[in-house]
Parts: C-alpha cells; structure tokens; sequence
C-alpha cells in the first residue's frame, strides 16, 4: 500500500492521484490497476533515488572537509645553507646551524633567525639533514658532520671524517612523531665543518605525512 490513491481519468491516458493508493482497487477495478502499479513503481523510485542522493551529499560534504583539513595542516620547509660560498666550522662549541637560503617554508614554521623548525601541528614528520664539506685540497682534515635534534634530543648525526679525500658528505633521512611546538633543529658539533655555494649541498627539510590531532 503507498500513499497515493489512483483513480483513472477517462480524457487521459494518465490517472488522477490523491493521497492513498489501495492496490486491492485493482480487484474490482482493473482500469486503475496498471495506473496504480505505475505510481507504486515511481514513488519507490523516488525514494530510492532521494535516500541515494542524500547518501552522496553526506559522503561529498565528508570528503570535503577531510580535504579542508588537509589543506589546513599543510606544513613543509626546505632549506640549504647558504646561496654564496661559505664554510661553517670548525668550532670549540656546538653552535646551531642557521640555513639562511629558504626553498620553501610553509607558514613561516622555519626561523632564518634561529634556524629552528617550529612544530605547527602535531603529526608525523619526514626530516632529512645531508651535509658536505670541501677541504680545500686533498690531504688536509675532513669533517662533515651535523647533529638532527628534536627538542634537544639527539636524533640523527650524519658524519663523514678523514684526511684522504677532500671532499665528504652524509645524509640521514627519518620519519618521527612531533608535537605541535616542538624544536626541530640541526647542531654543529665541536670540529665540524660545513662548506657550501649555490649548488645547496648542505640541505635541511622536513613535511608533514599526516595530523594525528
Ligand atoms: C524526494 O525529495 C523531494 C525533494 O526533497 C521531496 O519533495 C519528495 O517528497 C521526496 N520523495 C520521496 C518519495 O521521499
Ligand atoms: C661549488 O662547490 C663545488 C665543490 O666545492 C665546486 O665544484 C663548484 O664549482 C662550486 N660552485 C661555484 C659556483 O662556485
């Protein structure tokens, strides 16, 4: 039984409808039958099809804001050590290395100032540190070697000495999960040095894979 009642309209070929369709009228009147039958079919349908539409508008509005959150969360830095020739060490402290050429830097989460990344959004986060180091002729003391820190918690110290070639470079690359506001920075260890020019072989990055708040 569905809510229509069908009656047949003998100047047309299509019935008139009000409220209540009783497909037991198709018993006594075989006229309204098929007209009934043909109203139950369409308001299935249509019901059908609203309850699948709005299936598609609840899906299509959670994809959107999934999306929005993701556009929202977008955190990523790359950064080289400098644009003109320049060597950084060796030193009788640990000092910060400050990248000073920005590739990239989303939000401004990296300080040229301070050299230190600030933890937007908590999450997971790939960092990679590659150093190199030039000593000028080969026979002369070689030591490219950084420190990765996570909230002054030693993570990665890529390291390359020796006195045979003159040049060396070393990369660690490292997936971790941070807190929003955490440090992550890079250290130079005493008698380290780094060289670098426009060719960026001294690189420092990192990006979200994903929010975990
Ligand atoms: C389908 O949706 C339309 C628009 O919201 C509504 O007017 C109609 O009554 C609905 N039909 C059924 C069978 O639910
Ligand atoms: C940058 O440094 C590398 C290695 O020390 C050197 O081969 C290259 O010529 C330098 N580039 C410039 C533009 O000085």
């Amino acid at each position: 039984m569905c809510i229509l009642i069908c009656l047949p309209a003998h100047f047309n070929p299509m019935c008139l409808c009000v409220y209540i369709c009783v497909c037991e009228v198709c018993l006594t009147d075989h006229a309204s039958c098929g007209c009934c039958l043909m109203q139950q079919q369409l308001y299935r349908m249509e019901s059908f099809f609203n309850m699948s539409l709005n299936e598609l508008q609840r899906d299509l509005e959670r994809a959107e804001n999934v999306l929005n959150d993701i556009r929202a969360t977008r955190s990523a830095f790359s950064v080289a050590l400098t644009n003109d020739r320049w060597c950084l060490g060796p030193f009788r402290d640990v000092v910060p290395v400050v990248y000073q050429h920005v590739f990239i830097n989303l939000a401004g989460s990296y300080s040229i100032q301070t050299g230190k990344f600030i933890v937007p959004r908590s999450g997971v986060y790939s960092f990679s540190l590659t150093v190199y180091s030039d000593a000028g002729s080969a026979g002369n003391t070689l030591a490219a070697c950084a420190s990765l820190y996570h909230n002054n918690i030693l993570i990665a110290g890529p390291s390359d000495r020796n006195a045979q070639d003159q040049e060396d470079s070393s990369t660690s690359v490292v997936a971790l999960h941070a807190n929003a506001g955490d440090e992550v920075h890079v250290k130079l260890p005493i008698g380290c040095y780094l060289c670098d020019n426009n060719s960026h072989f001294n690189t420092f990055s990192g990006f979200l894979l994903y929010a975990t708040d």
